[in-house]
């Protein structure tokens, strides 16, 4: 029998370990830290949510995430979702788009802002939470900012009034760092929660799946110690008598 439970705990174990994404593109990443980003948290995916349609949505369509089912996945009634995240003529049952024509886009920024529903599965958590809090400032630049995730992006610093302004203090391969110059309307700790929260909610819409994954892995992992520990009293049960 305590073969069996130590199976069990072996197997429900060995459901917990997911494998990291992998960063796509080479090179040193910079800031490089982990995302830790957890799925399970639908404050955090609401938080993220209402983040991307306020600061996001307007030039990064999410061309396979449908309004009805990301309410029906982060918990939030049709009403909710209409009132809050929706603007304009869309109906529940439309996708995540916007009305920006792309050719304009193009003009305005170069290359036009590519759809991120599933630019976490592309990218990697790590990369997308490291990448928007690499922005510093570099007036050489159309919008006045570079990135060192990203260098010479084509995007604005759209979370600059929450973020504030870094700047880098060297070139990277001379040991620079970004130091933050004006503080935004956050702190650093309550931006990088933000960004992990909008992070998340970008790692859900690449994988709507999992998050059913996970919670079912818990319930799983929950009815298998609870399992283990009815038989292993029946056990007991059953041998009291013999010795
Ligand atoms: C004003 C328009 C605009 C807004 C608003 C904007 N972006 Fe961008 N974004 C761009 C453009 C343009 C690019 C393409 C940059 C390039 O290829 O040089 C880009 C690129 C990106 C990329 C890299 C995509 C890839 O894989 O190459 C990510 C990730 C991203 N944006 C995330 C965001 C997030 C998250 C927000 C909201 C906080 C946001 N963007 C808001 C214009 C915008």
């Amino acid at each position: 029998m305590k073969s069996i439970i130590s199976l069990l705990f072996a197997l429900s174990s060995g459901l917990l370990v997911s494998v990291p994404a992998l960063a796509a593109g080479g090179g040193q990443l910079y800031p490089d830290d982990p995302a830790n980003i957890k799925l399970t948290n639908t404050a955090a995916l609401q938080h993220g949510a209402k983040l991307y349609v306020n600061y996001c949505l307007g030039c990064h369509t999410m061309e396979y995430q449908r309004w009805s089912r990301l309410a029906e996945d982060l918990q939030l009634s049709d009403d909710a979702v209409m009132d809050n995240l929706v603007f304009g003529e869309q109906k529940i049952g439309d996708t995540m788009t916007n009305t920006m024509p792309a050719a304009y886009a193009a003009n305005w920024f170069g290359t036009q802002p590519p759809d991120l529903t599933l630019v976490v599965r592309s990218r990697g958590e790590d990369w997308v939470y490291n990448y928007l809090r690499a922005f510093y400032k570099d007036e050489s630049r159309p919008y006045g900012v570079n990135n060192t995730v990203f260098p010479d992006v084509g995007m604005p610093h759209v979370l600059a009034p929450l973020q504030g302004t870094q700047i880098l203090t060297d070139d990277l391969s001379a040991g620079g760092h970004l130091e933050l110059v004006e503080e935004g309307s956050l702190s650093a700790g309550e931006y990088d929660e933000s960004i992990r929260d909008l992070v998340a909610f970008m790692a859900y819409t690449a994988e709507p799946m999992k998050l059913k994954r996970e919670s079912l892995g818990l319930k799983v992992i929950i009815f298998l110690l609870l399992f283990g520990a009815v038989a292993w009293f029946l056990k007991k049960e059953y041998w009291k008598d013999i010795h």
